[in-house]
């Protein structure tokens, strides 16, 4: 693990779980021959499009959460400083080796808090491992408190409920001594369910011949106006933008651009790259006894119906606040806003 790694792992989980997909665990080194980086280069060009177009000024610098091996990256290095993060060693380490001059973090979408604000934060298709709306909607907390002010979020699923469909794929690469031949079957077990599955069979080939691997992905899938209603919960102005891609059939498929506003309530958002910028915020209330060190890693509020919340972690809460309203006075830490009263609840 790099020094970068060990540094944010304080707030991350360590690696995927026993049953996330093996393509991210025992069989990553074979991700470039199911997926080549040059077939991206269509689709990267129709984010880069986006991402410039939908920020209030010219983004430099980009968070990809769930990168993956790199692929998407490959091609927006050239634009944009990349930081790179995902729940797999073993895709970040085929990602380092197609992006060295990337920045990799190892770190789980849903608890991610880096401490540092970027100019657009990206989701590509890692975003259809959130099978919850809980998880769905911590992985687009995560982007929001990443996201400085008049920044952008973007999403993109693979479905949405409304336009999934059952399919069958096949392909696969060669490389020097090696080679991958895939059936990929999707199908939805549940329609009731906000996910649906994809199964493989891989056919690999190497100095030990050839052999087959099975992999069972579960993913994630969930109504349009869902995804706009969290992303507005989060605090992003939510968009829906139509897939452009020569292999896409028009009208099936759907990006979204969350827009996190730059009214005069929003905070920091200058610099991506100062961890100074976003580091402090202090809490008042009438119990001296609270005085817990919040930043940007350690809370995050979100809005209900009931108002606007602010979790803490258990460590740092004082069991006489829950529930009562306590005064944030900000100093420069994204996503809370001055003069806002924010009601305690338990992490
Ligand atoms: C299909 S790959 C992404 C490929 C990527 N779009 C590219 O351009 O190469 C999906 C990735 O999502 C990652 N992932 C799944 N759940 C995650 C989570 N909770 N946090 C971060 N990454 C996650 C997996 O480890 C995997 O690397």
């Amino acid at each position: 693990m790099t020094t970068e790694e060990q540094q944010s792992s304080a707030h991350v989980q360590s690696g995927p779980a026993g049953d996330a997909p093996r393509l991210y665990r025992d069989l990553s080194s074979w991700w470039p021959l199911l997926s080549k980086p040059q077939d991206y280069a269509e689709e990267a060009e129709f984010y880069r499009r986006i991402l410039v177009s939908a920020c209030a000024r010219a983004p430099k610098t980009v968070l990809e959460l769930g990168c993956g091996g790199g692929s998407n990256a490959s091609h927006l290095k050239a634009h944009f400083r990349l930081t790179l993060t995902d729940l797999s060693p073993g895709m970040l380490a085929v990602s380092r080796s197609l992006n060295p001059e990337c920045e990799h973090i190892l770190g789980d979408m849903r608890s991610l808090r880096l401490g540092r604000l970027f100019d657009a934060v990206f989701v590509h298709d890692a975003i259809m491992y959130m099978t919850t709306e809980a998880d769905l909607r911590s992985a687009m907390e995560t982007a929001f408190v990443h996201c400085a002010a008049g920044g952008v979020a973007l999403f993109c699923p693979d479905h949405v409920r409304e336009t999934f469909r059952p399919s069958t794929k096949h392909g696969g690469h060669d490389a020097e001594g090696r080679g991958m031949r895939y059936l990929e079957w999707t199908w939805d077990p549940d329609p009731n369910d906000t996910s649906y599955v994809t199964d493989f069979a891989y056919l690999l080939r190497d100095e030990r011949g050839v052999r087959c691997e099975y992999d069972h992905h579960i993913l994630g899938l969930f109504p349009r106006r869902d995804w706009l209603r969290l992303l507005a919960a989060v605090g992003f102005q939510p968009k829906g933008v139509p897939s452009e891609h020569s292999e896409i059939e028009p009208g099936t498929c759907e990006v979204f651009v969350g827009l996190k506003p730059s009214d005069k309530r929003a905070t920091c958002g200058k610099s991506a790259t100062s961890k100074s910028s976003c580091e402090r915020a202090t809490a008042h209330n009438s119990s001296p006894a609270f005085s817990p060190p919040i930043s940007a890693s350690t809370c995050f509020p979100s809005r209900t119906r009931h108002g606007t919340c602010i979790r803490w972690p258990r460590k740092f809460l004082d069991g006489k606040l829950l529930g009562k309203p306590v005064l944030i006075e900000l100093k420069g830490c994204e996503g809370l806003y001055p003069d806002d009263v924010y009601k305690v609840v338990m992490e």
